[in-house]
């Protein structure tokens, strides 16, 4: 299979020196990346700022805003069978980025922010038979949040990611997440090393794809 992955956060500039950003580290939509290699899978890796090295054999995009993010999913999707949305991509930006550094000076800015585009929401139109799977990282209602993210962006499978956890979610080695596949029932896995969920999850998309791909892959 070709499988897109995405990881890390995604930066929004204030200024020149200056953004709006999160906590992601990447860890996670690395290990996926880095497990689907391993499994003999093509791989694109369209990654956020992040300190980690690449996995060996992957197709790395360095990107940092979400705009950036969306033209690199959009030009890699074509080629690809799977898409695998790790990535933590700011929801606002702000409005409009000062071409110069905002003086300290001139008292605390107020943040004028708009949405930043969907990744998932613009690239539905163009799913067909490929496989998505988003997360949802989430610190209250998880399971309830994460169905009626499944649903509102069509997607195949939600990992679920209790980011309330110090164990899980954001930054950490290890994560706990319930996978919900549309149309079937939650599977909560134990707490595990973010490699393990990423070779688990592989096997999963593996599973599923004999079960439902078309012959001659994506579209
Ligand atoms: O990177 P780590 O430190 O290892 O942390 C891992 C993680 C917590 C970032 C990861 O496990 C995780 O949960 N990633 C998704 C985080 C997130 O932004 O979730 P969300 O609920 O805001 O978004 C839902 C889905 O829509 C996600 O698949 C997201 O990639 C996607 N999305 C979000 C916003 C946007 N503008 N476009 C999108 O496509």
């Amino acid at each position: 299979m070709r499988i897109l992955v995405t990881a890390g956060p995604t930066r929004e500039p204030l200024d020149p020196v200056r953004f709006l950003s999160n906590r992601s580290s990447g860890k996670m939509g690395y290990a996926i990346a880095a497990a689907a290699a391993a499994r003999g899978h093509d791989v694109v890796l369209v990654s956020g700022p992040v300190a980690l090295t690449p996995p060996a054999g992957v197709t790395l995009r360095l990107v940092e805003t979400a705009a950036d993010m969306l033209q690199a999913v959009e030009a890699a999707l074509a080629s690809c069978d799977v898409l695998v949305m790790a990535a933590a991509v700011a929801d606002w930006r702000p409005r409009q980025a000062s071409p110069r550094k905002l003086k300290k000076g001139g008292g605390p800015p107020s943040l004028d922010l708009e949405p930043t585009a969907d990744i998932l929401a613009s690239i539905r139109p163009r799913k067909g038979p490929r496989l998505f799977v988003g997360f949802a990282a989430e610190t209250h209602d998880v399971l309830r949040e994460a169905q009626r993210k499944l649903a509102a962006k069509g997607l195949d499978l939600i990992v679920a990611n209790d980011v309330s956890r110090a164990d899980a979610g954001f930054e950490v080695d290890t994560n706990q997440v319930t996978l919900i596949p549309a149309g079937g029932d939650a599977d909560a896995w134990p707490l595990l090393s973010k490699a393990e969920v990423a070779t688990r999850l592989v096997t999963w998309i593996e599973t599923r794809r004999e079960r439902t791909a078309p012959p001659g892959g994506a579209q």
